[in-house]
C-alpha cells in the first residue's frame, strides 16, 4: 500500500479543537494595542470602581470577541466582586431577551418568558447587583442586532443610567459593533452617557493572515498535511473576503476533504471544494438569527426578485397573516442588514413605487434558509 494514502482509522489532525468555532487561540497577535486598550478600560473595577466604557467596532472576523474573552480571563482570577458578562445580542436580539440573559447569568434562574414585565426583572437584576455588591462588566456583543427594532438605545440607555434609581449599582458596558457597512448610531440621551472609550479592530494585513493562519495550522495538522501553496491559496481567500472565520473554517473543511478522499496531504481542490460551504458562513449567520416571518419574507423576495413593495406585501400578508406596520420594520431591518436594495421606481399608478432587490446571490441565500 502506497505510505500517500491515509489508512481508516488514521487522521490529519493533531488537534481538531483548535479549529472549532468557539476555540480561544492561545497565542494571538497583532492585537497588542487593542488587548491593552480594553483591560486600562477594565482596570478600575481591581480598586472596587466602574469600569471606563468601551466601543469595540470592526469588520466580522477580526478578533472582537476573543479580544475581550482574553481579557475577561485573565482578570477574572485577580478579582472576587466583579462579574464579567457577555450578552450575543445576535440570539438575544430584544431589550427583555438581553435583560432576562444577565439575569439568568448573574443569578442561575432562568425567568418566564412571559407574564413578567421587563421592568421587573431589570429591578431585580440591579436589586441582585447590589445585594451582592458586584460590579457587573459588560459585553453586549454584535449590538448591531439590536439596533434594527430600537432595542439597542433602550438596553444602553436602562443599563448606563441604572445607578440613578439604584444606589450603588456598578455596571460597566463594552458595545461590540460588527461593521458590516449597515449604519448605525445611538440615541443622543445614550451617547450623553456612554462616552466610550473607542477602540478599532481594522482588517488584518496580507501577512498578519498568513501568520495567525500558519500558527492554527501547526497546532492543528501533522506536519507537511498543508503544503505551503495550500496554505498560500487559503490565505488569499480569506484576504478576499477579510474575515479569519472563514479561514478556520476552510482549514477544517479542506482537512477533512482530504481525509475523505484518503489522502496524507490536503490540496488545493480540497480547499477550493470547502470554499462552496466555507463563504456561506457569513450569510448562513445572520439568516439564522433572523425570526421565521423574517425569513418567510426573504424566502418570498428571492421567488420574486425585483417585485414591487406592494405585490410583495400582498404575498407576504397572504403566507403569514402579518399587517403593513410588520411588513414595512421587517423591509428595513433586511434593508439594514443588507439583503436587499430598496429602489424607488417613477412608475407606480399612484406615484412613486418601491421596488425590492435582492442583494446577495439568491442560491446562497437559499441554501441559508434550507440549512
Ligand atoms: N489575532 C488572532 N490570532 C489568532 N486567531 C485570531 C486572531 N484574530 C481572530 N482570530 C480568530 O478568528 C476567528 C474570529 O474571531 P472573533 O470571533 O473574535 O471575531 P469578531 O471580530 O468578534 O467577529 P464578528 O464581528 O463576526 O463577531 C476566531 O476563531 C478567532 O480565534
Ligand atoms: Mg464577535
Amino acid at each position: 500500500m502506497s505510505k500517500d494514502i491515509l489508512l481508516w482509522d488514521e487522521t490529519l489532525f493533531k488537534n481538531a479543537e483548535v479549529l472549532e468555532i468557539d476555540h480561544i487561540p492561545e497565542h494571538f497577535a497583532y492585537r497588542d494595542n487593542q488587548l491593552q486598550a480594553i483591560k486600562y478600560s477594565l482596570k478600575p473595577v481591581i480598586h472596587g470602581m466602574r469600569p471606563v466604557n468601551c466601543l469595540i467596532s470592526g469588520p466580522p472576523g477580526t478578533g472582537k470577541t476573543t479580544s475581550v474573552l482574553k481579557i475577561y480571563d485573565e482578570m477574572q482570577d485577580h478579582v472576587n466582586n466583579v462579574v464579567f458578562l457577555k450578552v450575543n445580542c445576535q440570539i438575544d436580539s430584544t431589550r427583555f431577551a438581553v435583560i432576562s440573559r444577565i439575569y439568568r447569568q448573574l443569578t442561575g434562574v432562568t425567568p418566564p418568558t412571559s407574564g413578567i414585565a421587563f421592568r421587573t426583572l431589570f429591578e431585580n437584576t440591579m436589586h441582585h447587583l447590589v445585594e451582592n455588591n458586584k460590579i457587573l462588566v459588560l459585553t453586549l456583543d454584535d449590538i448591531n442586532y439590536l439596533f434594527y427594532e430600537g432595542h439597542a438605545d433602550d438596553v444602553m440607555y436602562s443599563l448606563l443610567r441604572a445607578h440613578e434609581h439604584y444606589p450603588g449599582v456598578k455596571i460597566g458596558i463594552i458595545a461590540v459593533v460588527s461593521d458590516t457597512g449597515a449604519l448605525y448610531q445611538f440615541d443622543t440621551k445614550v451617547t450623553s452617557v456612554f462616552l466610550p472609550e473607542e477602540i478599532d479592530f481594522p482588517r488584518y494585513e496580507y501577512e498578519e493572515l498568513q501568520g495567525i493562519i500558519d500558527d492554527r495550522i501547526k497546532n492543528a495538522f501533522y506536519p507537511d498535511v498543508i503544503p505551503s501553496e495550500v496554505r498560500d491559496h487559503i490565505v488569499q481567500y480569506v484576504d478576499d473576503i477579510g474575515d479569519l472565520r472563514i479561514g478556520i473554517d476552510l482549514l477544517k473543511r479542506a482537512g477533512l476533504n482530504a481525509e475523505n478522499r484518503a489522502s496524507r496531504v490536503v490540496s488545493i481542490a480540497d480547499v477550493d471544494k470547502a470554499y462552496e460551504s466555507s463563504k456561506l458562513l457569513h450569510i448562513c449567520r445572520s439568516i439564522r438569527a433572523l425570526n421565521s416571518n423574517e425569513k418567510t419574507l426573504l424566502r418570498l423576495i428571492v421567488d420574486n426578485n425585483n417585485t414591487q413593495a406592494g405585490e410583495l406585501y400582498n404575498s407576504f400578508h397572504e403566507a403569514t397573516g402579518q399587517g403593513y406596520t410588520h411588513f414595512y420594520n421587517m423591509i428595513n431591518k433586511l434593508h439594514a442588514s443588507q439583503y436587499i436594495d430598496v429602489d424607488f421606481s417613477g412608475e407606480g399608478k399612484r406615484g412613486r413605487t418601491r421596488i425590492i432587490k435582492l442583494r446577495s446571490n439568491p442560491d446562497d441565500v437559499l441554501k441559508c434558509l434550507e440549512k
